[in-house]
């Protein structure tokens, strides 16, 4: 292979095939880098030493994929490339054979600036020749072996379940697959496997894994693909716990294929702990807790700057900032999101000209150095709008929510803004976490109606069965999150394994009886011959090996995906069907206007 040669070699009569990464014609002497997925050779054609092939290699050009003969040669020391590994030797090539040409590229695979990405995805058999990609793809080749191996060194099967399937709740979209021999009837391909794995622990595996494709119809960003792929896993008869031992032991085997070693167990935080120090249910904890400061002013000086007393007030903490220009304080707030009543206070300067002592104690209370940036988010005196919605009686009220959620967001984007300055986010500084007990519902105000926060699958804590009909919104699931540098990695919860109470979930959810028998009657029924409890988890290959790579979009770690639009731009798809194949679906397509 091209990356293969040392000096140990020299002598050695050897054949290399790849592409021309580079030729370099100095008239009497071409020198050739040769590449494939393991390396570069340099490879030289002397005119002097073989005439013929001298003249042969002149027609090459870039991305020609040749076979090169010759014997291998120690260079002279003034030629060595210390950059690669086989800097020290060179192909003196006696034989030369084109094995195929190449057009003129749109980019190459060796160029040090990237092409733009609708070309590189249009050209992405180009693009995957690129070193870079080619580091990602075998990244994930080796995670996702190091995840299987360990998963079946600790017992799990791996088991195959159907793509063509029926409609599962995980919230979005499906992607739909018409029936031919029933038309009008469609199969749905899997969000995830979530009821067919359930039903293996209904069927006796005990434990159960898959590395497997979900398919979901949602609107698109960086950490989200149409298609992307799960470590699904279910296992019969665990507590929490036994889930995420078995976790932190596939992630640990995954990280040290990558060349990192990982700390387990995981810090563990109650979804409100969450809410509460960093507004989001996926804290990164690279960066510092909120503080709340309330306690730091005087009645009459938030009278002064309308904040609501009764309200937390959030100071945000972002290390080494330094001292903000006017300019940039003013660009504080267009990062601000508010979630209902909370607004930004951005500009700390005017209570330290106003109220000094005040900014003191917050400063203080804070833990900030002279160096840290500090934003205050508070409520608004007149923020009780949301105050009626039927989840006030949570532990942190919704005006409560709208300001932690709201400050956990302007946090997050402070902190990705002045990443270069307080250099929190360093390659290999793996912060992960374990955020459990979840409420079970989450109310939708669109549709008025209370909504499975995980899925409706998900096991209640006993304690709070009592609350499924009176008080949803102080039902606790019993479901977790693994979250990473504040990207949720998975999901999982122990399950639903009694016929009654997952009919009883169905019905606070706003399913009648009939609703939930037509939806998923095979599955209340499978839960009536003898189910054991079960719980699992699903966690997202492709995330991991995203951060794994240090990069910043799945794109980087798929080899084939799609756009934001959900395209395919190098095969075209989605694509308009032949009329004939529509009619013998029996499909009509109206297109919008
Ligand atoms: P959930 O819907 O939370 O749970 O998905 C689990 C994990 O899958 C990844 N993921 C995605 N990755 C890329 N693109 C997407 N569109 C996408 N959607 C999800 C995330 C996420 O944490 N059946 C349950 C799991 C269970 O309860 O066992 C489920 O699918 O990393």
């Amino acid at each position: 292979m091209c990356g293969a040669l040392r000096p140990s070699d020299a002598g050695k009569k050897v054949v290399l095939m790849g592409w021309v990464n580079r030729r370099r014609d100095l008239g009497q002497i071409i020198f050739v880098d040769l590449r494939d997925r393991t390396g570069v050779t340099q490879v030289v054609f002397n005119h002097e030493l073989n005439a013929a092939v001298h003249e042969k290699a002149e027609a090459l050009r870039n991305e020609f994929v040749i076979a090169a003969i010759g014997s291998v040669k120690r260079r002279d020391p003034d030629t060595i490339n210390p950059n690669i590994p086989t800097g020290e030797v060179e192909l003196v090539a006696e034989e030369l054979r084109i094995l195929n040409v190449s057009k003129s590229l749109p980019f190459l695979p060796s160029d040090t600036v990237l092409a733009n990405e609708e070309m590189r995805l249009k050209y992405r058999y180009i693009d995957l020749r690129r070193d870079a990609m080619q580091f990602n793809i075998e990244l994930r080749h080796k995670v996702a072996l190091a995840i299987r191996d360990n998963l079946a060194s600790q017992g799990f099967f791996e088991i195959e379940t159907p793509f063509m399937t029926r409609s599962t709740p995980e919230g979005a979209r499906d992607y739909l697959v018409p029936s031919r021999v029933q038309p009008g009837t469609f199969y749905a391909l899997p969000q995830s496997p979530q009821l067919f794995k359930q039903i293996l622990m209904i069927s006796g595996f005990d434990k159960y894994f898959q590395i497997v494709r979900c398919f979901r119809d949602e609107d698109l960003r960086a950490d989200r693909q149409p298609e992307f792929t799960q470590i699904d896993l279910e296992m019969s008869y665990p507590q929490p716990e036994r889930v995420w031992e078995t976790v932190e032991s596939f992630l640990t085997a995954a990280f040290k294929a990558a060349g990192y070693e990982i700390k387990t167990p995981f810090p563990r935080m109650d979804f409100d702990d969450a809410i509460r120090q960093y507004g989001i249910d996926k804290p990164d904890l690279r960066l510092p807790a909120f503080t709340d400061v309330a306690d730091c002013f005087a009645p009459d000086e938030l009278q002064t700057f309308a904040i609501n007393k009764d309200l937390p007030i959030i100071a945000i903490r972002i290390p080494n900032v330094g001292e903000l220009s006017r300019k940039e304080r003013d660009n504080i707030k267009p990062l601000f999101v508010s979630k209902g009543g909370a607004r930004v206070f951005e500009d700390f300067k005017r209570i330290e000209t106003k109220h000094p002592e005040a900014a003191t104690k917050v400063r203080a209370k804070a833990g900030a150095a002279a160096d840290d940036l500090v934003v205050l988010v508070v409520g608004s005196q007149s923020g009780a709008a949301a105050e009626a919605h039927p989840a006030s009686k949570r532990k942190v009220t919704p005006a409560e929510m709208a300001i932690y959620a709201s400050a956990g967001l302007l946090r997050v984007a402070l902190a990705q803004k002045y990443s270069d300055r307080h250099k929190l986010f360093q390659k290999g500084d793996f912060r992960f976490l374990w955020v459990t007990n979840f409420p079970m519902f989450e109310y939708d105000e669109g549709e008025k109606r209370w909504m499975a926060a995980h899925h409706p699958f998900t096991s209640p804590h006993e304690e709070d069965m009592d609350k499924l009909e009176t008080d949803p919104a102080m039902v606790r699931a019993r479901a977790y999150d693994v979250v990473l540098n504040g990207t949720e990695l998975g999901s999982g919860s122990i399950r639903i394994h009694r016929q009654d109470i997952q009919s009883k979930i169905f019905h606070a959810l706003g399913m009648t009886e009939e609703e939930a028998r037509n939806r998923f009657g095979f599955f209340l029924e499978a839960l009536e011959y003898g189910t054991p409890p079960h719980g699992g988890i699903a966690l997202g290959l492709d995330r991991i090996v995203m951060i794994l790579a240090g990069a910043d979009s799945l794109r980087e770690v798929i080899p084939f995906p799609k756009t934001a639009a959900a395209k395919d731009l190098m095969m075209e798809a989605p694509t308009p069907v032949a009329e004939s194949q529509l009619r013998e679906l029996g499909i009509g397509v109206v297109v919008k206007k």
